[in-house]
């Protein structure tokens, strides 16, 4: 089994990108950390979308091997503006199939005491075509800067968002090992079927 982390902060040092590293250290079974900027240089500006598609697939191994052979996802999502920053809706533009029919669990971030809004888009909007099934619980990491900073716990709010992360991990990791069976099972049919309603 194999959990792709993927964090959706474009800055450098981003506090995400913090968090990031701190699930990695969660994850029980084989995984890899990158950020969409890694993943997805290129913001899509391209009229042919099929072309650009090609070229992503040509041109970026990583997503092509670290993307599809995924069997979860994490997503580290700040909140910029309200919103989920353009990098990480790139992901979906460009990407649809190697996040297929898996689960993912979203972890979002904020400085202050936002982060509601980016799980309510990326619920909202990203899986029609991706097919990315968010599982129920998420993470919302408020006041980011006060948390996860070191090996040890410093406060109340650091032990409950450090159990909270460990639990989701622990609830992906089990539905990945469950939706392994539904990619196997045949019925799935991106041909007759490749975009959603
Ligand atoms: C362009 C921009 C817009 C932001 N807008 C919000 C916001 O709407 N709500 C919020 O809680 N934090 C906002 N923040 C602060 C982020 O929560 C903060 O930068 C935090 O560290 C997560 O972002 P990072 O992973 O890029 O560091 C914003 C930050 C940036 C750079």
């Amino acid at each position: 089994m194999f959990i792709s982390i993927v964090v959706g902060s474009s800055r450098q040092n981003s506090q995400s990108a913090k968090v990031g590293q701190y699930l990695a250290g969660l994850v029980r079974v084989k995984h890899s950390l990158h950020s969409v900027k890694d993943l997805l240089p290129k913001l899509w500006d391209h009229d042919d979308f099929e072309s650009i598609q090609e070229q992503f697939a040509a041109k970026n191994e990583l997503v092509t091997k670290e993307l599809n052979k995924a069997d979860a996802f994490i997503f580290v999502v700040p909140e910029w503006n309200g919103m989920v920053p353009p990098a990480m809706k790139n992901l979906f533009v460009i990407c649809d199939k190697e996040l297929a029919h898996k689960p993912a669990l979203l972890v979002t971030v904020s400085a202050g005491m936002g982060g509601a809004y980016p799980v309510v888009e990326l619920r909202m909007s990203s899986y029609k075509n991706s097919r990315v099934c968010y599982i129920p619980d998420h993470v919302i990491v408020r006041q980011v800067e006060q948390v996860l900073n070191t090996a040890d716990s410093v406060s109340e709010n650091d032990t409950r968002i450090r159990e909270r992360l460990a639990y989701s991990v622990k609830v992906l990791e089990e539905y990945a090992k469950a939706f392994q069976g539904i990619r196997q099972s045949g019925v799935i049919d991106f041909a007759a079927y490749p975009t959603g309603m």
